[in-house]
C-alpha cells in the first residue's frame, strides 16, 4: 500500500515500522468525529473558495457512504494506512478520486486528531454524565428508603457514632454530585475548536475557522495554532475527573465489601450481582466491587501515564502524542461500565436492617451523647469526656454496655449522672439529636434529601443543555 506522505521516500516501510506506527488498531473507534470533522471541513474549504463547491459536494457525499460501510462493517482497515485518519482519506480518494486527494488541504493530522480528540471526548461526557446521574438517582432512592435505618458510622474503621444508612448514602451522593460539576470543567476544556492549526502554524490558504467551529457546535476556537496541536490538558482533566471519581467508586466497592462479609453482614447482593467459587460451594463474592475497586488502579495509571507523556514534550506535535489514547479509551470503558453496573448492584441489594441496629446494641457508639449530655448539664466538654471514658473503661470491665450500667455506677463518676441519661443513649435518640446542618438527624436528613434531589433536576438540565451543544 503506498503512503499518502510516501513522496519523499525510495524504499517501502518496514513491517515492524509499519506495525508499530500504526493506531488504526485502537483510534477506528474514531471515525464518526473523523468523517464528521471532515464534512465541516470540506463544507468550509468549497464555501471559501479553496476547493470547487462541486468538489466540495463530492467528498461530503463519499464521506457519507464511507461512513455506512464502517457502519455496516464493510470497511477495511489497513495497518499500512497507519491510523484512522489516513484510511478514511485513502477510501476517499479510492471512491471519488481526485476530489478526495484534496480534502487534506489547509489541515494536518495533527488538527485532525486534535478535533476527533475534542469531539469524542464531549460524546462520551454525555453519556457518562447520564450513568453518572443515573447512579445519583439510584443513591438517593435507596437513602430515601432508609431515612430509619439507624447503623453504626466509623471512624478508623472502629465503631465511631450511631447514623442511618440514608445519611451514609447521601455521603456518597455528595460526591458524585461534585463529579458531576467537574465534567462540567472537562466539557468547557474540551468545547474549544483545534482544526485549521494545521501541523504547526496554520495555513495559507483564506480558511474559516469559525464556520468549522459553529458547524461542530464547539464554542471556542483555540487562538493559538501551536497550543492547538500540543494542547492535551482536556485529557488530562478528563483522566484527573475519572480518577477521582473511581476513588469514590473504590471506596463505596470497599465498604460494599465489608457490608456483605458475614462479620458485618449488613447487606446481601443480589445473587445477579455476585459470583460463586470453582472450589467453596458456599461462597457468594462480591467480585463486582473488587473489579471496581481494582480498576481504579488501572485509571490512576492511566493518569500519571499521560502526565508523565507529556511532560517533557517540546512544543509541538511528537509521536508521543498517539500515546494518549489507549489509556483514555480505557478509561471511558472502565468509567461506563463501573458506573452502569454499580446504579444496579446498588438498587438490587439487600440491606439487613436488623443486622445494622442490632449492631448498634452492642457499642459505645452513644459515648460521645453521654459526654453531651454532661456538657448540658454544666461541665466543660473535656472533663466531661474525662468522666464518660472512665464509665466506658468500667462498662468494659463489668463486661456491660453504656444503657446497662446503673444510676448508682453512673453516679461514682459524676454527681451529675440522672436517670434520663437512659433516652439519651438510645441510638435513635443520639441520631435524631445530631441537627446540626450536613448532620444525620432525621429532620436534616429529609432536608438533605430534598436538596440531593434539586441538585440532580438541575444536573439533568444541565446535561440536557450539554446533549444539545455536541
Ligand atoms: N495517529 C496520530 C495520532 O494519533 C495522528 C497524528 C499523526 N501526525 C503525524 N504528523 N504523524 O497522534
Amino acid at each position: 500500500m503506498s503512503k499518502l506522505w510516501g513522496g519523499r521516500f525510495s524504499k517501502n516501510t518496514n513491517k515492524m515500522v509499519d506495525a508499530f506506527n500504526a493506531s488504526i488498531e485502537f483510534d477506528k473507534r474514531l471515525y464518526h468525529e473523523d468523517i464528521r470533522g471532515s464534512i465541516a471541513h470540506a463544507r468550509m474549504l468549497g464555501n471559501c473558495g479553496i476547493i470547487s463547491i462541486d468538489e466540495a459536494t463530492k467528498i461530503i457525499a463519499g464521506l457519507k457512504d464511507i461512513l455506512v460501510e464502517i457502519e455496516e462493517d464493510k470497511f477495511d482497515f489497513s495497518i499500512a494506512l497507519e491510523d484512522i485518519h489516513m484510511n478514511i482519506e485513502a477510501r476517499l480518494t479510492e471512491r471519488i478520486g481526485t476530489a478526495g486527494a484534496r480534502l487534506h488541504t489547509a489541515r494536518s493530522r495533527n488538527d485532525q486528531v486534535a478535533l476527533d480528540l475534542h469531539m469524542y471526548t464531549k460524546k462520551e461526557l454525555v453519556e457518562i454524565g447520564e450513568l453518572l446521574l443515573k447512579f445519583e438517582e439510584t443513591l438517593l432512592v435507596t437513602a430515601q428508603a432508609h431515612q430509619k435505618t439507624l447503623m453504626p458510622g466509623y471512624t478508623h474503621l472502629q465503631r465511631a457514632q450511631p447514623i442511618t444508612f440514608a445519611h451514609h448514602l447521601l455521603a456518597y451522593f455528595n460526591m458524585l454530585q461534585r463529579d458531576f460539576r467537574r465534567l462540567l470543567g472537562v466539557w468547557q476544556g474540551a468545547d474549544i475548536m483545534p482544526l485549521g492549526a494545521g501541523a504547526i502554524a496554520g495555513t495559507t490558504f483564506p480558511i474559516d475557522r469559525f464556520a468549522v467551529a459553529k458547524e461542530l457546535n464547539f464554542s471556542e476556537v483555540y487562538a493559538n495554532s501551536m497550543d492547538a496541536v500540543s494542547d492535551r490538558d482536556y485529557i488530562l482533566e478528563f483522566l484527573s475527573f475519572a480518577s477521582i471519581l473511581m476513588s469514590h467508586l473504590s471506596r463505596i466497592s470497599e465498604e460494599i465489601c465489608l457490608w456483605s462479609s458475614t462479620e458485618f453482614g449488613f447487606i446481601e447482593l443480589d445473587d445477579a450481582f455476585a459470583t460463586g467459587s470453582s472450589m467453596m460451594p458456599q461462597k457468594k463474592n462480591p467480585d463486582i466491587a473488587e473489579l471496581v475497586r481494582g480498576k481504579t488502579g488501572r485509571v490512576y495509571g492511566h493518569l500519571q501515564a499521560m502526565l508523565v507523556t507529556v511532560k517533557g514534550l517540546p512544543l509541538t506535535y511528537n509521536k508521543d502524542l498517539q500515546e494518549d489514547k489507549e489509556g483514555f479509551f480505557d478509561t471511558i470503558d472502565t468509567i461506563k461500565f463501573s458506573l452502569a453496573v454499580y446504579s444496579e448492584m446498588i438498587a438490587t441489594m439487600k440491606v439487613n436492617v436488623e443486622k445494622m441496629e442490632q449492631a448498634l446494641a452492642k457499642d459505645f457508639s452513644n459515648a460521645t451523647d453521654l459526654a453531651d449530655y454532661l456538657v448540658r448539664k454544666g461541665l466543660a466538654f473535656r472533663e466531661a469526656h474525662e468522666v464518660v471514658g472512665k464509665c466506658v473503661a468500667h462498662a468494659i470491665q463489668a463486661e456491660k454496655f453504656l444503657p446497662e450500667l446503673t444510676l448508682a455506677e453512673y453516679k461514682t463518676y459524676s454527681e451529675l449522672f440522672e436517670s434520663d441519661l437512659l433516652v439519651i443513649l438510645r441510638p435513635e435518640e443520639c441520631v435524631a439529636a445530631r441537627t446540626s446542618y450536613g448532620g444525620p438527624a432525621f429532620s436534616e436528613n429529609a432536608k438533605q434529601l430534598i436538596r440531593g434531589k434539586a441538585v440532580l433536576e438541575k444536573q439533568l438540565e444541565d446535561l440536557d443543555s450539554l446533549k444539545q451543544r455536541l
